[in-house]
């Protein structure tokens, strides 16, 4: 049955279909999402074609040692023919080719079995939350931080703080992601960075992450602040079930669980200070 499927490199001139398949799963991206993914790895994004017909893509991006999967997604009609287990055993050699030792994804359920066959084990659960957020007590409480839009001089500071939450050297990503959407930082008195935040637009919500904080000042003002300077949007945020302060503060501005998330690795774990991690970039690189 695989003799029908084949395997070729994912460009920009296959948005169209590929805007497609991610809106029948009824994900958040748009196509802003895709460009960035494959200017960031452009030989690691794949599509595949069923008789010649695009039915299912792939994405990889490597930071250093470490490589992320995301954006698998096969057509509906085109489900339980092996098309996803073959694009990921194609994504894995090209990971082994450029040398990755851990790889890493977020999973749905109905993805987890395909991961899990393939050696991915789970190391914790996200919790999707979105909503309109009403401010809570984060409006009607002082400022526990100053809380400022990103400036270039900032870049390196905030790469540090997340490489240390995150054990990933992504920077770029983080680049690429202020590129396409607001930024803020959060500081102590004496001007130190604590934590910052990234938002990008979706088509269902703003994506509120990362949220890298290192004390819970940074964090909770992060959010407040965010929050307030979005005015009242439709907001997605993806934070780590055993992140309590975090979780606390989502439901407090009446946000809502859509569904979960398994962060899975394969290859040697990564040394991470989940405390930290506030928020997650979304599903696609942690
Ligand atoms: C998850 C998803 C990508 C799986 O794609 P898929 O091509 O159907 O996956 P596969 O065919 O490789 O595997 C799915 C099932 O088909 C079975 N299968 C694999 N090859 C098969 C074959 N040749 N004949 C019959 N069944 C087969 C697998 O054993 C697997 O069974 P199980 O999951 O019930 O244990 C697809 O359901 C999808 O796009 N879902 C929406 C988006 C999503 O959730 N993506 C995952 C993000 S983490």
């Amino acid at each position: 049955m695989s003799a029908m499927l084949s395997i070729r490199r994912l460009t920009i001139d296959d948005l169209s279909w590929a805007m497609r398949l991610k809106t029948l799963a009824g994900w958040n991206q748009i196509e802003a999402d895709w460009r960035r993914a494959i200017a960031l790895e452009p030989t690691g994004c794949f599509a595949g074609e069923w008789n010649g017909a695009p039915v299912a893509t792939l994405t990889t991006c490597v930071f250093g040692p470490v490589a992320w999967i995301a954006m698998v997604l096969v057509d509906p009609e085109h489900r339980g023919r092996g098309i996803a287990t073959s694009l990921m055993r194609h994504a894995l050699e090209y990971l082994a080719g450029r040398g990755i030792a851990s790889i890493r994804l977020d999973a749905t359920s109905l993805g987890r079995p395909v991961y899990e066959r393939l050696g991915f084990r789970v190391d914790r659960e996200l919790i999707r939350y979105r909503g309109t957020p009403n401010g809570g007590e984060l409006n009607s409480r002082p400022p526990k931080c100053e809380v400022r839009r990103i400036e270039p001089d900032d870049w390196e500071s905030l790469a540090a703080l997340d490489s240390a939450a995150t054990g990933t050297q992504r920077t770029r990503f983080l680049h690429a992601l202020g590129d396409d959407g607001g930024g803020w930082t959060a500081r102590d008195d004496d001007g130190t960075i604590r934590g910052f935040a990234l938002t990008r637009a979706g088509s269902g919500g703003v994506q509120l992450g990362p949220v890298i904080a290192t004390t819970e000042a940074a964090g909770s003002e992060l959010f407040r602040a965010v929050i307030i300077d979005l005015g009242g949007v439709s907001i997605v945020v993806d934070v780590g079930m055993d992140h309590i302060l975090a979780n606390q503060i989502c439901r407090q501005i009446g946000l809502t669980v859509e569904r979960k998330f398994l962060r899975m690795t394969r290859g040697p774990s990564i040394n991470e200070a989940s405390c930290a991690v506030w928020a997650s970039s979304g599903p696609e690189k942690g």
